[in-house]
């Protein structure tokens, strides 16, 4: 058939690129390891930067209180319907308490508020500046919202200033959007410049803290904590599924904007509310992770050490936080050393195009604050032993 023909021969050019993508057997998580396909692997690929997500004592705890209370593993309907259970109330009051910001709106994944919160506050008519390396699903949003965007270089404040400036009275509302830390390069937006220039021109500024939260900030709620911009900026996003431990996302912002998009955002209105289990299982992390500032500083020291050990042995480790990219540039570089590491029982993903822009291909070690040096300190001699 036609079609089926079409599609195997876009298999075959995502094979000969090297980009083909499959699923791969995940099997048990033990600590630091995790099993793929039968083999444990000391696993830098996730995305449970305090280790949480590995943590048995606070498993059982709350699968005890579950049983006690009986904590239900569906929501059966949207919010809007009979979906929303107090554990929605009870997490958005403590985030609005935590972040002192006057509302807090939960989605049920970073995906569904990036996907929808730009599309019900911008369309014809309004600007969104959109830094160059933003996720997926902001660009998705971004898209979908119909405004007019301009993707500006990458963390460039004065890139960004030259078409504020050059936009002025062009456009209804004028969106600045970005990452706090970007998920690729490991690399820290500059914050308090965002807010400046957002001040200065009159524009609606939105951060999303994906991998930022848990790990920034004396409370861990992100750069914007630890930048002291949180009452700056107009929308901050955080994940629950990275740091978290758990799954879905939230939005703190001004009161008025959570009305309106309880009304008019279709990624919150139109799916089922998430089951109330995951809800209270996120208030009792959001709440334990508060006190973790020690794990937090463990994190980022260990990170800057593995990053200084690379750059010693002259590899590209960009960036400022628990994300340590190493460039390999090609493809089939990145495959390469993900295959040295593997044999030597690490987990370090290859990320290629169009994750990553072309020729930028890299392998993206993803560190947590239950390794110690030992776990990694060998890590740059591999590399070297792989370039060599
Ligand atoms: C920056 C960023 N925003 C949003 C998301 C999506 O979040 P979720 O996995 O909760 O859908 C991700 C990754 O998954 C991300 O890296």
């Amino acid at each position: 058939m036609a079609f089926h023909a079409f599609i195997h021969g876009r298999l075959d050019g995502l094979r000969r690129d090297n980009r083909l993508r499959s699923l791969p057997d995940i099997g048990e998580r033990s600590g630091k390891y995790i099993y793929v396909d039968g083999e444990p692997l000391l696993n830098l690929s996730s995305n449970d930067y305090l280790g949480l997500g590995e943590d048995r004592f606070l498993r059982d705890s709350f699968r005890d209180t579950c049983r006690a209370d009986g904590y239900a593993m569906t929501s059966s309907s949207s919010r809007l319907l009979t979906g929303n259970h107090r554990w929605y109330d009870e997490l958005e009051r403590e985030l609005e308490r935590l972040y002192s910001r006057e509302a807090a709106l939960v989605f049920n994944s970073g995906y569904h508020a990036n996907v929808g919160i730009l599309p019900a506050l911008a369309g014809r008519g309004d600007l969104i500046l959109s830094d160059r390396l933003n996720h997926a699903s902001i660009i998705d949003g971004t898209s979908i919202s119909g405004a007019a965007h301009l993707r500006y270089r990458h963390n460039d404040t004065s890139h960004i200033e030259e078409l504020l400036a050059a936009s002025q009275g062009r456009y209804r509302h004028i969106f600045i959007v970005t990452e706090s830390v970007f998920s690729m390069d490991g690399d820290l937006a500059d914050l308090r410049k965002l807010v400046e220039l957002k001040n200065r021109y009159g524009a609606v500024l939105i951060v999303d803290e994906a991998h930022g939260v848990g790990v920034f900030g004396d409370h861990g709620l992100g750069l914007c904590e630890s930048t002291g911009t949180v009452s700056s900026i107009d929308i901050i996003i955080g994940t629950f599924g990275k740091a978290f431990a758990s799954t879905g996302a939230y939005a703190v912002m001004d009161a008025v904007l959570r009305d309106y998009l309880v009304n008019t955002m279709r990624s919150f209105i139109f799916t089922t509310a998430l089951p109330p289990a995951v809800l209270a299982w996120s208030l009792m992390i959001i709440r334990k992770q508060t006190q973790m500032q020690s794990e937090r500083v463990h994190l980022l020291r260990l990170s800057s050490m593995l990053r200084g050990r690379l750059a010693d042995e002259g590899f590209e480790a960009p960036g400022q936080s628990h994300i340590v990219p190493v460039i390999t540039g090609s493809n089939e570089s990145a495959v390469s050393l993900a295959g040295t590491l593997r044999s030597a029982g690490v987990l370090g993903m290859a990320v290629r195009p169009p994750t990553v822009p072309e020729n930028r291909a890299r392998i993206r070690l993803s560190l947590r604050a239950n390794l110690q040096w030992d776990d990694i300190g060998y890590i740059p001699d591999l590399v070297k032993a792989e370039k060599a």
